[in-house]
């Protein structure tokens, strides 16, 4: 891990060696409309690093707010998910160059299946990750990865493909730790991005976590993310807040002392703790 010197955010570097701010800007459930804005905020605020998804609709705002920052495109990493629909290569390929289209670049910093869909095309998201090989070889995707793989789904890569993907994004707060995925990705070089880092701010009322942040004098959505930042996942809060924009970025001039994260730790209560859907048998294909 090491500080960026445009920003106090630290970076993370990737198995494929391309790093990564370990904080970022999520805008799942931003309507299009509304996501330039947010984004605006975000990137004034000072974060680098936005993840979107093709099955958000907001791909485009993403792309405008970029362009109007007056940032240059490599100072800020994108990443962006391959839709449920699509995972058959030549629909992959379709829907990854409507991707760039929408951001208006010519890469992504990172692009990840987004679902596994075991149930669905036969259980074949092998020939899918093989297509995106091919984005990350023609340099269109700088780094690719997976989302809400479980081990079996990992397994199953290892064996069969050349790639071993750069990172796995998963459901991952303190009720719903995911520690036997999150230890296969830490064995095999893969960088956890821990999605609903906050569980759409349902573990703020926390006692535990209430404790800390009034001793520490942060708020309870500072402590939380504190506590992914020490255990080195890479998070993108979501927020349409400035106030909380703002708040979620000031992480980096204080530490969470380790029995403090040693009780956050003591709050996973194991798949009883998820909030999403499980990726075993989650089939959705939006319409
Ligand atoms: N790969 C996947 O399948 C997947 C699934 C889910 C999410 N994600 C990614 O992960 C990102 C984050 O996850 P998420 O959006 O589900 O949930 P989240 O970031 O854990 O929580 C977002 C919710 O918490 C509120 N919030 C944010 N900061 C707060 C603060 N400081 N104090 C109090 N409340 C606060 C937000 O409200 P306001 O907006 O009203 O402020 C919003 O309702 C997504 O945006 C997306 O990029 C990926």
């Amino acid at each position: 891990m090491s500080t960026s010197p445009t920003s106090t955010v630290p970076t993370i570097e990737l198995n494929d060696g391309h790093v990564v701010p370990q904080l970022g800007f999520g805008v799942f459930q931003i309507p299009p409309a509304e996501t330039a804005q947010a984004v605006s905020v975000a990137l004034e605020t000072g974060y680098r690093h936005i993840d979107t998804a093709e099955m958000y609709g907001n791909e485009r705002g993403v792309g405008e707010a970029l362009r109007a920052s007056g940032l240059d495109r490599a100072d800020v990493f994108i990443t962006s998910k391959l839709n449920n629909g699509f995972h058959e290569p030549e629909a992959a390929r379709a829907a990854f160059a409507g991707t760039l289209e929408e951001l208006g670049s010519d890469y992504v910093d990172l692009f990840l299946i987004h679902w596994p869909l075991p149930t669905l095309y036969g259980g074949d998201f092998v020939s899918t990750w093989k297509t995106l090989e091919e984005f990350h070889a023609d340099g269109r995707a700088r780094s690719i990865g997976v989302s809400n793989f479980q081990v079996a789904h990992l397994e199953r890569l290892a064996e069969t493909c050349d790639v071993v993907p750069a990172v796995n994004q998963v459901e991952l707060h303190p009720s719903f730790q995911n520690r036997d995925v999150d230890a296969y990705d830490r064995a095999h070089g893969i960088a956890t991005e821990a999605w609903s880092p906050i569980a759409q701010g349902q573990v703020l009322g926390d006692a535990a976590v209430n404790e800390i942040a009034d001793r520490i004098g942060k708020t309870p959505a500072q402590v939380v993310l504190r506590w992914h930042i020490q255990h080195g996942n890479i998070v993108f809060p979501k927020s349409t807040t400035p106030a909380r924009i703002e708040e979620n970025f000031a992480l980096f001039d204080f530490a969470l002392e380790p029995d403090d994260v040693a009780k956050i730790d003591a709050l996973d209560r194991g798949e009883a703790g998820r909030n999403g859907p499980n990726p075993d048998v989650f089939d959705y294909v939006p319409g």
